[in-house]
């Protein structure tokens, strides 16, 4: 089978679906706007052949590359995992002829409006909401929804320009800072919890699916600097309290006829147990989180996915033996990093359960917390029992300590 994979080299893990797909013997060709030389090798070696194009954003450019190139080699799949890029995928697909999601069935997946009014007409359930692209219709949707709510794009990533309304007062400071926002959902404020529902999907079933629960929860996360992030992948997803964000999940990618391939959902569980959906995306989950999965499993989801998508199946077996988690560090201070603290004793108590750690070095700049869940580093632990995976997890948040300066 021809897959044309979209961007094989960027972001970083993008290079481990390419090499995924080749390993389950797809014939792989690149199209994306990196030159050959400027892949990843492990993105290079899966490629049998790379289109660079200028510019990705220039869809006509895109096409024209595309058709020639399909003039002489049949393509069978066109496979995009990269958020921006999921309309153009879509595009080339129907002007090809070809399986997978449509442009009309892929807008609700980048529009979260669209997204919510389709879940509320199937009786799915969903924060009240309303979509506006004026100020005024914030301040009518506040009215009707009532505090506290949330106001964020229809089309964000990464919690960037949301923001918790508690008031009218509140409101006012707010709406200036998104004025850069062409269209806002204005959302009820779901108190609870937040977990993930990640599945891969084949033919419209549930290959392979994932739960992590996010500790605090992501908007909280991006508020406050001293907040070590930890995305835990949960072993047993049976856990009676799991089972209602479970089935509506199932019921979303139902309602969206979603098919083939790897999805992100979030979901909220409020403290009297109800459910409520947060956002899809027809992606993986980013940060990392496929390699979260991967420890708790031992198995290896890029190629599970690169199975599914083009046999239909997954071959490799996986059990969920481990809770995973990875929790990202952000240092203290400004500049390069100068040092860390607690790492030797929360190795030499934990070691055994560490997964992985990558941290930046001394010497190095501190990344962008804001602009990326990765920050300063992190570290991948896991542990079969829950409370202890909690334990682990939550020592590395608070006792591992890095400085810059
Ligand atoms: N209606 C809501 N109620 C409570 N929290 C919300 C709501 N909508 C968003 N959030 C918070 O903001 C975060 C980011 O919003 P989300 O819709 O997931 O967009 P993004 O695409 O940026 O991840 C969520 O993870 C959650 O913590
Ligand atoms: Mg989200």
């Amino acid at each position: 089978m021809n897959v044309l994979m979209i961007s094989p080299g960027y972001p970083a893990e993008m290079a481990f679906f390419t090499r995924g797909l080749a390993d389950v013997g797809a014939t792989v060709i690149g199209l994306g706007d990196q030159p050959a030389f400027a892949l990843p090798e492990l993105a290079r070696d899966a490629l049998i052949h790379h289109l660079p194009v200028g510019s990705l954003a220039d869809e006509g450019a895109v096409a024209g590359v595309v058709h020639e190139l399909a003039r002489r080699v049949p393509i069978d799949r066109v496979e995009c995992l990269w958020e921006p890029y999921m309309i153009l995928a879509a595009k080339l697909r129907e002007s090809l002829g070809l399986p997978g999601l449509t442009v009309g069935q892929t807008v609700p997946f980048r529009d979260k409006e669209r997204m919510k009014l389709l879940l509320d007409a199937a009786g799915l359930r969903t924060p009240r909401h309303a979509g506006t692209a004026t100020v005024a219709g914030v301040w009518a949707a506040a009215e009707q929804i009532g505090f506290p709510l949330i106001v964020k794009p229809v089309d964000g990533a990464g919690s960037a320009d949301t923001y918790r309304v508690d008031s009218i007062g509140e409101l006012n400071d707010v709406l200036p800072m998104l004025r850069h926002v062409p269209q806002v959902s204005v959302e009820e404020f779901v108190d609870g919890e937040e977990f993930t529902y990640d599945t891969i999907c084949a033919d419209g079933r549930v290959l392979f699916e994932n739960i992590c629960w996010y500790r605090p929860r992501p908007l909280a996360a991006k508020s406050h600097e001293w907040i070590s992030p930890v995305t835990m992948a949960l072993r047993d997803l049976d856990a009676p309290d799991l089972q209602g964000g479970r089935a509506l999940g199932a019921a979303v990618l139902e309602v969206l006829g979603f098919r083939d391939g790897f999805t992100h959902m979030e979901w909220y569980r409020k403290a009297d147990g109800e459910v409520v959906f947060g956002e899809i995306g027809a992606r993986p989950p980013g940060g990392r989180t496929v390699d979260v999965m991967n420890y708790a499993t031992d198995a290896d989801l890029f190629a599970a996915w690169a199975d599914a998508v083009t046999n239909g199946r997954i071959s490799q077996p996986i059990e969920r033996r481990y809770n995973a988690a990875s929790v990202f560090k952000r240092a203290n201070g400004a500049g390069r990093i100068t040092h860390s603290e607690g790492l030797d004793r929360l190795l030499a108590q934990y070691g055994e359960h560490v997964a992985a750690i990558d941290l930046l070095p001394v010497g190095a700049h501190r990344r962008d917390w804001r602009a990326t869940l990765i920050s300063d580093g992190m570290v991948i632990v896991r542990h079969p029992d829950l409370s202890t995976t909690v334990e682990i997890a939550d020592a590395f948040a608070t006792d591992l300590q890095m400085y810059a300066g």
